[in-house]
């Protein structure tokens, strides 16, 4: 008890820093050496006074390396010829009695990358199946890491999905053309690592070519209500397969194929539109177009529709037509010829073309005319 307090009262009673727990820094706090270079750190304690033991110690707890030495005074860890293995976090740690404290400081030895591929070996695929190669790369600093494709002497850089220190090259389907040799590189300010994959792609033909194709008509106009036939005609080894759509939209309701032809019956205007033919094999596809126009057909009325008159009288009939221009219109008689006195005037209007006509002496015991077609030309 007195002990107790005696150490109490002196700890009061004396100057601060000698009897505070210690504080200690480490410089530098952390350092980036080659192998093979000689690298120090010192421990400085800040405050704690002269009765403090230092200690080294690995921060995962596994003992120095051979080539660690430490101070006589424990403050200063020198690292001579460092090594891969002497990369890592070292603490200093403190004790006095009044207290402990530790510090810590990192050690980066700077090595070339190694790059390795998974799954390494070739890689053999069939056709239209995935294909995912991952290259992964030690090195320090962090190295970047490329895939490229190697064909005959030049290189392709592809796209790839990169994490942390990894970079995957990925395919949805894999084609024939994909088959070859790929490179994964690695590089940074200390060398540069390569590893190659060879990757067999199965079921390719050989000899395959990519394909051909065109749509006959490749632009046509039709009028409502018609039937349309757009023809692919496609080439390439092995015969292409066909498929047809519509660009941004579906095909029509009532549409069918047949062969290598896409039939379309009963058009709307709302069928117009650009129409792709697509022709895949195995080497690939191509896309054709072709673009169609749906027109109103034009309809004519006539004012009046009816019209009763006394023999000698004018007659005066006015036709008014409609449709997509340009529309040209012709009178004639149901059942008869057109009187040779029948005279017409055409004339365009802002709602569309317009005719008047024929003006006729009506013919003795009187009779009604009607109009009823206009023909475009
Ligand atoms: C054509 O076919 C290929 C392969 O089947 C497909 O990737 C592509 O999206 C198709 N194009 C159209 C417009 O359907």
């Amino acid at each position: 008890m007195i002990i107790y307090f005696t150490a109490l009262l002196l700890s009061i009673l004396l100057p601060a820093g000698s009897q505070q727990a210690p504080v200690v820094t480490i410089e530098p706090r952390s350092a980036s050496v080659r192998q093979g270079d000689t690298v120090s750190f010192r421990c400085q304690v800040q405050r704690g006074g002269q009765h403090v033991q230092l200690e080294w110690k690995r921060t995962n707890n596994q003992p120095l390396s051979d080539n660690v030495k430490i101070g006589p005074d424990g403050s200063v860890i020198t690292f001579s010829s460092v090594q891969l293995v002497n990369q890592g976090t070292y603490r200093c740690l403190a004790s006095s009695a009044q207290g402990r404290a530790q510090s810590v400081a990192t050690l980066n030895v700077k090595h070339p990358p190694k790059a390795r591929v998974t799954p390494s070996g070739p890689v053999q695929v069939q056709v239209g199946e995935p294909i995912s190669m991952e290259c992964r790369a030690t090195g320090r600093p962090r190295p970047s890491i490329s895939w490229l494709r190697v064909d005959h002497d030049h290189e392709t850089m592809l796209s790839t999905v990169t994490s942390d220190a990894a970079a995957v090259v990925q395919v949805v389907s894999a084609r024939a053309e994909d088959a070859g040799v790929y490179v994964c590189r690695a590089s940074n300010s200390e060398g540069t690592s390569e590893s190659r994959v060879e990757l067999r792609v199965d079921g390719a033909i050989q000899g395959a070519t990519f394909p051909q194709a065109s749509i006959s008509p490749a632009e046509m106009v039709a009028v409502e209500g018609q039937t349309v036939t757009l023809h692919c005609q496609a080439s390439g080894f092995p015969t292409p397969t066909l498929s047809w759509s519509k660009l941004r939209a579906p095909l029509p309701w009532l549409h069918r194929i047949q062969g290598g032809s896409l039939i379309l019956q009963n058009v709307g205007r709302q069928d117009s539109g650009q129409y792709i033919c697509n022709a895949t094999n195995i080497a690939g596809y191509v896309e054709a177009t072709a673009q169609v126009e749906v027109e109103t057909p034009p309809y004519a009325t006539c004012l009046p529709d009816q019209l009763r008159v006394r023999a000698g009288e004018l007659i005066r009939l006015q036709c008014l037509v409609h449709g997509s221009p340009p529309v040209h219109l012709q009178w004639s008689k149901v059942g008869g010829i057109l009187p040779g006195s029948a005279t017409w005037l055409e004339r365009s209007s802002s709602q569309g073309n317009s005719a008047l006509g024929p003006s006729e002496s009506a013919p003795a015991g009187g009779h009604t005319s009607t109009c009823t077609y206009a023909t475009v030309v």
